[in-house]
């Protein structure tokens, strides 16, 4: 439907926030544009809770100046923010993902304090934060998503304390020592405590946020609630727990046994040279997921004859990603200057060390390398979840494979049979990778397997109906429902308790 069709209902029971739309607009050379649904888990997982509840999505269409009217696509109604130039580089490219990016990433790259972003993140959230009260029925269920929109739930509470707010972190929340840092981390607590529920990936940054509102607020924690008590106003509870995301590991699956994506899957090996191993490495080119570190560890394994370069290939998708801020810039540059140096020294004519590509697939070429991929190699430095080693285990419907996982990633807190590494550690990673080549059989099975039932059982669709059932306990006060951040015992280390009062 085209926006002029656009229907004129704003009165929506379910409201999701993100900063970018769960669709993306694509013009053809004549100039008609259209718009396709991203493949990403979040919508498949809460289409159907937008078709059940009369939802609406609002979001920013990923493209500047692009004044958009509300329109249905595919059974939901679209309601785009615009976001102009100034806003992208303050907002977005600034304060979202030069400032908050790094921060919340063990400031693995520094981060700016500008307080020309901070205003622009200011009045960006505002502007979503009205576009979503203008759509929201009375007493409707609004889910904020992710750090680009952390003022958001206070806001829209003081426009409409009527509904009932979710927000979700998709990334960490660092420690206390770290985000302190940060010249308006009150305000941005201030901002998350407008929610009825928030939600992070791990147990860890529950706990690093609470410790974080007890520091800087003074308000009490009554595991899981936070009680925010304003003078002059009644006490609210708000609870902040983890809900560690998944994805829609059944589609996943489903595409692995098709026998054409199968047959890419041989074809990938064939053009490889039909190596004896198979390694992969799958990321946005980033600097959170230690390219470098993975690339150094194979380098050195090369160089000291431990593989052969005929034995052993490495792919590397690198998906372009914030190509206009500086730290992702040098990024590439470093990465593409050391694949071209290892590939300069070790390749042969017929055997390439690093197949490396940096472009973005399509969930099908996806599924085609896992099924292709020998071992997943994920060594980043801090990611809140990680969701190519769920896509990785769910596509491995032959249980064979062998995952190596960085233990600074949000899903080794689930996947405790991946091979777990600590990425700094490069004598380790060189040490594990050999493990990885030369694991038997049956041990990879029993391992695939337990990683499979861990993602097939917690697929997204668990993970939305947990957040929202929380809401609504929240939301009736049932807060004795709730089940409280809980830390067993081989939980207990991810918890940062250097900052703990
Ligand atoms: O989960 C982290 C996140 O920033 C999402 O919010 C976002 O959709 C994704 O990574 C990709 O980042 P970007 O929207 O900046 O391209």
């Amino acid at each position: 439907m085209s926006p002029s069709e656009a229907p004129n209902s704003t009165d929506f029971a379910f409201v999701v926030v993100s900063n970018r739309l769960p669709v993306d607009r694509v013009t053809d050379p004549d100039g008609n544009s259209t718009w396709t649904r991203s493949p990403g888990g979040l919508v498949t997982a809460l289409e159907p809770v937008m078709r059940d509840a009369d939802g609406a999505w609002v979001g920013w269409a990923g493209q500047a100046d692009l004044e958009i009217e509300p329109f249905e696509n595919d059974g939901i109604h679209i309601v785009p923010v615009a976001l102009s130039e100034h806003d992208i580089a303050n907002f977005y490219e600034g304060f979202s993902n030069d400032t908050l990016w790094p921060l919340y990433h063990d400031v693995i790259a520094s981060p700016g304090f500008h307080r020309e972003w901070w205003e622009s993140y200011v009045l960006v959230n505002q502007r979503f934060a009205d576009a979503t009260a203008a759509v929201s029925a009375q007493g409707a269920v609004v889910w904020v998503q992710d750090y680009q929109l952390q003022l958001v739930p206070r806001m829209l509470r003081e426009a409409r304390p009527d509904l009932t707010i979710g927000f979700f972190n998709h990334i960490p929340f660092p420690p206390y020592g770290i985000y302190s840092q940060l010249p308006w981390r009150t305000q941005i607590i201030d901002g998350l405590l407008g929610a009825d529920v928030i939600g992070f990936q791990r147990v860890a940054d529950a706990g690093n946020f609470s410790r974080a509102v007890r520091r800087l607020t003074g308000y009490t924690t009554k595991n899981p609630a936070i009680e925010v008590a304003v003078p002059g106003q009644p006490t609210r509870r708000v609870v902040a727990r983890a809900f560690p995301i998944s994805i829609d590991a059944q589609s996943f699956e489903a595409l692995a046994r098709e026998p054409r994506i199968q047959e890419r899957a041989k074809e990938i090996r064939e053009g490889l040279g039909n190596p004896r191993t198979v390694m992969l490495g799958v990321d946005r080119l980033d600097y959170t997921k230690g390219i470098g570190h993975r690339l150094k560890a194979f380098g050195e394994l090369l160089a000291e004859g431990r593989v052969d370069v005929e034995d052993i290939t490495l792919v590397q998708v690198a998906s372009p990603s914030r190509e206009r801020v500086a730290a992702y810039m040098q990024l590439r540059d470093e990465v593409e200057l050391t694949v071209g140096r290892i590939n300069g020294d070790f390749g042969t004519i017929s055997h390439q060390a690093i197949s490396y590509h940096h472009h973005g697939y399509p969930r099908d070429e996806m599924v085609a390398l896992y099924l292709a991929a020998d071992i997943l190699l994920v060594t980043a430095l801090r990611d809140g979840m990680n969701l190519v080693a769920k896509e990785y285990a769910a596509s491995r419907f032959d249980d064979d494979g062998v995952l190596i996982l960085s233990e600074f990633t949000g899903a080794s807190d689930e996947l405790k049979r991946a091979l777990l590494v600590n990425p700094h550690d490069i004598d380790g990673l060189k040490d594990t990778i050999l493990q990885a080549i030369a694991m038997p059989r049956r041990e990879r099975m029993a391992r695939m397997r337990s990683l499979r039932k861990r993602v097939l059982e917690n697929d997204v669709a668990r993970w939305s109906s947990n957040f929202l059932q929380t809401l609504e306990q929240a939301r009736v006060g049932r807060y004795d429902r709730i089940a409280p951040i809980e830390l067993p015992d081989e939980l207990e280390w991810t918890v940062d308790r250097r900052w703990a009062p």
